[in-house]
């Protein structure tokens, strides 16, 4: 663990897909910087640039233009196989649509990360456990994804992002499938192992009651971002 305060700084990016014969503009000099412990949503209308947004700062997608630093790591340059490394190393994932590992349970799901990860064996399997402690799913960390309801699933996908104690999380509509309940209970979880693990996350969503949940919102429009 470092003290840098500032998990991710996003200088000027902009990212333009070429499709056919014309360019789209996905993000427009977007600048962002988030700190450690800090919880930012990022709301925005579809197709105005979150996913990619997300994508770029975890090392999915590179960006045409602009700096991006994570935990004090310069990614811009990075090549393929350096970006594999610093997303197991430095970033957690948590999309809409869940894709745990079907035929691994609960806890072989939180346990798949450190066979590219930083902890191995006892350590990994102690790290898992506590994290499913955490997620309130110890007596469920034998069940397949199958044997999971959807709220269940999406606490083992958020278990297995935090399974690498990561600079940043990314959280790209979590709770969009859960009802408000779960949603509810869901956020909280995220909130306090953010808090707790000093972790920095950028939360996308639709949901006004989620940004309660964080400590700021940055809207997005056309790629272009706004403080809230
Ligand atoms: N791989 C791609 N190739 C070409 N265009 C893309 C690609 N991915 C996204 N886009 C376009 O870039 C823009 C931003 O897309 P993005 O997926 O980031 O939006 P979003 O805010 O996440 O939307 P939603 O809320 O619907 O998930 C959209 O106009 C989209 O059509
Ligand atoms: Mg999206």
């Amino acid at each position: 663990m470092n003290d840098r305060p500032i998990a991710l700084d996003m200088r000027d990016v902009r990212k333009v897909y070429r499709v056919g014969d014309s360019d789209i503009v996905a993000l427009d000099h977007a600048t962002l910087s988030v700190e450690r412990s800090e919880m930012v949503a990022l709301v925005g209308p579809s197709g105005s640039g979150k996913t990619t947004l997300c994508s770029i700062a975890g090392g999915i997608l590179s960006p045409t233009e602009g700096r991006i630093v994570v935990g004090g790591e310069d990614i811009t340059g990075h090549s393929e196989s350096q970006l594999t490394s610093f997303r197991q190393r430095k970033v957690g994932f948590v999309f809409q649509s869940v894709n745990l590992v079907p035929f691994l349970t609960a806890r072989e799901n939180l346990l798949v990360v450190d066979e590219l990860g930083r902890r191995t064996g006892a350590a990994a399997r102690e790290r898992a456990d506590e994290l499913l402690d955490d997620l309130g799913l110890t007596d469920r960390s034998k069940n397949l994804p199958s044997q999971l309801s959807g709220g269940q699933r999406q606490r083992v996908a958020i278990g297995r992002a935090l399974m690498n104690d990561p600079e940043l999380v990314l959280f790209d509509e979590p709770t969009s499938a859960l009802d408000t309940e779960l949603g509810a209970q869901v956020m909280e979880l995220i909130r306090s192992e953010v808090t707790s693990s000093n972790t920095a996350a950028i939360v996308v969503t639709h949901d006004e009651r989620i940004t309660d949940y964080c400590d700021r919102s940055v809207n997005i429009v056309d790629g272009k971002l706004q403080a809230a």
